[in-house]
């Protein structure tokens, strides 16, 4: 009797240490973007877009003074990228389309680059003929140049050039794309880019710049579903939505109403003001009230958040199939001091003092932290907010700023934000059903040029063949991808 509760015992303690199995059906995948990783920048007749130039032209923006004129130089080294894809032994591979490529004017006339579309092409064949699901991401930050005068995407006339540059593309690749991403990060275009690229455009006013972005953006991406949905969804049977970026933001004392008020005010405007639309309905009731009354302070007429009409609500609600995420960022706020009203900023709006503890555990990049906990309360924080959605996590990784290829300090950051994934499934039942690294290799990290390296390969800059070498990460990835569990 006693031996044999001892026997129980002893394995419901191993059995509790053993970590979780990832669901059957989950898939992970690994992530690039076009401008990181292409090159090949003023070739075969693409356009320009607002990063080429504003790395040639300002290249005081970019921390190293770099471009991605070549950057990992995949244009030409594609076929090996897949075989480096392969040997992760993943689900699928999310990368992104360069609208300048195919329209190098950006607008969609009969001017289509023949070569732009060979190129997607063959990556999109010899994925699938190594079984590796496409996941296709529309629009990943590279604006044709022509609409940056324009004001880019305070401008509503880009929906309309967004839209039907989609269209195209369900036409020319979803025959064989399941899996469409509309717009990634939307906070970054608008609240860190402006619409833009910040300081390419100094004089957009801010405290405007931003919430007109996040109108047109959210509206470009309802319009890019409705055509998906009314003419190619029948016949293509895939799946359409947006990724958004999901910091988590913490109250400074828990025990502080008016900390933890700002902590969900925070999130609402970070996620709510692009999410709220597409998941429920309209903006979130607090970012409305919040810059109404701040506007009103100001000597605004009107608040500065425009407004969607009943028709524009109702179009726009519901254009998801899943919820795409991306997660990095942990914040924490605390009240404070209301700024003078001369000063209009969305960051102002949103209110209170924020900040990162210096102690939280760090990567090779001061603003990136490890803190998986926040990834799993985002998880949580989604399901609980919009109706547990299916989420597919579009990004997540480790930054260095090191040439290293023994990363165990990245094989730690997956090992335990893999884990806060699969606790949030199994234990808060959230609906998650894909994870993405981020990213294959080593890229171009947007203004923080080279000197940010989140790749499993690491890729060697300074040698013209661009060489990749496996890192200790990728034999972890393998293994994960291989057992579906986390060792
Ligand atoms: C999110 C962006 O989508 C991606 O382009 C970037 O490289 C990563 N964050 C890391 O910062």
């Amino acid at each position: 009797m006693m031996s044999k509760w001892i026997i129980a015992s002893f394995y419901q303690l191993f059995s509790q240490a053993e970590p979780y199995k990832f669901p059957d059906h989950f898939k992970f995948g690994v992530a690039t973007s076009a401008y990181q990783i292409e090159g090949a920048w003023n070739v075969d007749g693409k356009g320009f877009h607002i990063w080429d130039m504003a790395t040639h032209n300002q290249s005081h923006l970019i921390l190293d003074g770099s471009n991605a004129d070549i950057t990992c130089n995949s244009y030409y080294k594609w076929e090996e990228d897949i075989d480096l894809i392969k040997n992760l032994g993943v689900d699928f591979y999310r990368f992104s389309i360069s609208w300048a490529r195919i329209f190098p004017d950006g607008y969609v006339t009969n001017k289509i680059n023949q070569a732009g579309i060979d190129y997607y092409n063959k990556i999109i064949n010899t994925l699938l003929e190594h079984n590796i699901e496409p996941v296709v991401t529309l629009y990943h930050w590279d604006l044709p140049q022509i609409f940056s005068p324009l004001g880019a995407w305070t401008n509503p006339a880009v929906i309309e050039h967004f839209a039907s540059y989609a269209r195209k593309m369900f036409q020319l690749f979803g025959d064989r794309v399941k899996m469409w991403i509309t717009i990634n990060e939307p906070r970054l275009v608008c609240q860190v880019f402006k619409g833009s690229i910040g300081d390419i455009t100094p004089d957009f006013p801010l405290g405007i710049a931003e919430y007109l972005c996040a109108h047109n953006i959210v509206k470009a991406h309802a319009e890019a579903y409705h055509i998906y949905d009314k003419e190619f969804r029948h016949i293509q049977k895939g799946k359409i939505s947006i990724t958004v970026d999901m910091t988590w933001w913490l109250p400074e004392n828990a025990s502080s109403k008016e900390d933890v008020r700002l902590a969900e005010q925070n999130m609402q405007f970070d996620i709510g003001l692009y999410v709220n639309p597409i998941l429920n309905y309209d903006y979130p009731k607090v970012v409305i009230d919040r810059v109404a009354e701040r506007s009103r302070l100001e000597g605004f007429p009107e608040s500065r958040l425009p407004k969607f009409s009943y028709q524009e609500k109702n179009r726009i609600s519901g254009t998801y199939d899943f919820l795409g995420i991306n997660h990095y960022f942990t914040m924490i706020v605390k009240a404070s001091q209301e700024p003078p009203v001369s000063k209009s900023d969305i960051d102002i709006d949103s209110q209170g003092e924020k900040f990162r503890d210096p102690n939280w555990e760090p990567t090779g990049l001061e603003i990136f932290k490890v803190l998986p906990e926040s990834l799993r309360n985002v998880l949580k924080w989604v399901k609980k907010t919009y109706h547990d959605p299916e989420i597919y996590i579009t990004e997540n990784g480790y930054a260095d700023n090191r040439e290293i290829i023994d990363d165990d300090e990245r094989i730690n950051y997956f090992r335990k934000y893999l884990n806060a994934t699969v606790n949030a499934i199994i234990e808060d039942k959230v609906n998650v059903v894909a994870y993405t690294a981020w990213s294959l290799m080593d890229n171009f990290e947007w203004i923080l040029g080279y000197e940010a390296k989140f790749g499993l390969y690491h890729v060697n800059f300074t040698d013209p063949n661009r060489s990749r070498t496996p890192k200790k990460s990728v034999e972890f990835f393998k293994r994960v991808t291989k057992t579906r569990t986390i060792n």
